[in-house]
C-alpha cells in the first residue's frame, strides 16, 4: 500500500490517503509540542518509537476485546490504519495524580487513586482542549450517550489491560490520554497513539520519568527515556 496525498499534519503524525478509500497511512514524525503547541522541539528517533510502540499495543488491545484503527506496520514510521472520523474528546484516565490533575486540584504528584478516574477534554487547539463532561459532549453533539457509555467501557479496559503489561515491565502507568475514532460503518474504534507522548510512565523502583514530561519540563535525558521504554516493550530487541 502506497502513501496518495496528504490528508492531515497534526503535531506529531501526517496522515496520507491510499488508493483504498477505506484505509489510510499515519506517518510519525520526531516533532514534539507541549502546551498546545506553546513549547516546540524535537526528540530524535522519537517517531520511530512511537510508531512501533503505539502498534504493539494496539495489538494487544484488540486480543482483549477492544477494537482499533490498527491494520499493518509498513515501515519504521509508517503505519496502514482504518479511516475515521475522529470523534473530537480526548479521554484522560488517570491512576495515579499528576499534571493538570495536581495542578487543578492542589494535590502533590504521586498520589495513588483507589479507582481510575476518566475525563473528557474537547479536542479543540483553538480553545485549549477545554475539559469537559458527558452533559457538554451531549449539548455539543460531539458523541451519542451510547457512544460515550462504549468509549468509558473501553477507556478503562485499556486501562486494566496496559497497567498490567506495563507493571510486567517495571514501569507504573500514571496516566494516559485516548482518542476514539469512528469507521464508515460507523463502529467506534480506538485511534491515535499510545505512546510516551501520551501517557505517563514511571520506573516502578525509583520513580523516574519515562514518558515526554522530561520534555514539557525541560529535564533533559529525553531521547534516553523514549529508548527505555521501547527497549521495554520490545524485551531489548528492535521488532
Ligand atoms: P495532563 O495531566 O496534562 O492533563 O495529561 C494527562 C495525560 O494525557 C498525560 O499522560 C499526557 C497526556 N496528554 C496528551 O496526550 N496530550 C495532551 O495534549 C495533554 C494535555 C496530555
Ligand atoms: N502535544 C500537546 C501540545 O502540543 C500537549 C502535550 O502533550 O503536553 O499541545
Amino acid at each position: 500500500m502506497e502513501k496518495r496525498e496528504q490528508l492531515y499534519e497534526g503535531k506529531a503524525k501526517k496522515v496520507y490517503a491510499t488508493d483504498d478509500p477505506a484505509l489510510c497511512i499515519v506517518s510519525y514524525k520526531d516533532d514534539a509540542t507541549a502546551f498546545n503547541g506553546l513549547k516546540k522541539g524535537t526528540i530524535v528517533g522519537k517517531g520511530v518509537v512511537n510508531n512501533h510502540m503505539t502498534n504493539l499495543m494496539m495489538r494487544l488491545l484488540e486480543t482483549k476485546g477492544v477494537p482499533t484503527h490498527f491494520v499493518e506496520e509498513l515501515s519504521e514510521r509508517d503505519t496502514l490504519v482504518k479511516k475515521v472520523k475522529i470523534v473530537p474528546l480526548e479521554v484522560i484516565v488517570r491512576n495515579v495524580s499528576a499534571g493538570s490533575f495536581s495542578k487543578r486540584y492542589g494535590v502533590e504528584e504521586g498520589i495513588v487513586f483507589e479507582s481510575p478516574t476518566l475525563e473528557f477534554s474537547y479536542k479543540n487547539d483553538e480553545l485549549g482542549d477545554p475539559l469537559l463532561n458527558t452533559y457538554h459532549a451531549l449539548a455539543l453533539k460531539l458523541a451519542t450517550k451510547e457512544e460515550i457509555a462504549l468509549i468509558e467501557r473501553y477507556a478503562f479496559t485499556v486501562n486494566d489491560v496496559l497497567k498490567e503489561y506495563f507493571l510486567s515491565l517495571g514501569v507504573k502507568l500514571i496516566d494516559f490520554k485516548l482518542e476514539f475514532g469512528k469507521t464508515a460503518d460507523g463502529t467506534i474504534v480506538l485511534a491515535d497513539e499510545i505512546s510516551p507522548d501520551t501517557c505517563r510512565f514511571w520506573d516502578a523502583k525509583t520513580n523516574e520519568k519515562l514518558d515526554k514530561d522530561r520534555f514539557r519540563r525541560d529535564m533533559g535525558g529525553v531521547e534516553d527515556a523514549y529508548k527505555e521504554i521501547f527497549k521495554r516493550v520490545t524485551g531489548g530487541s528492535q521488532t
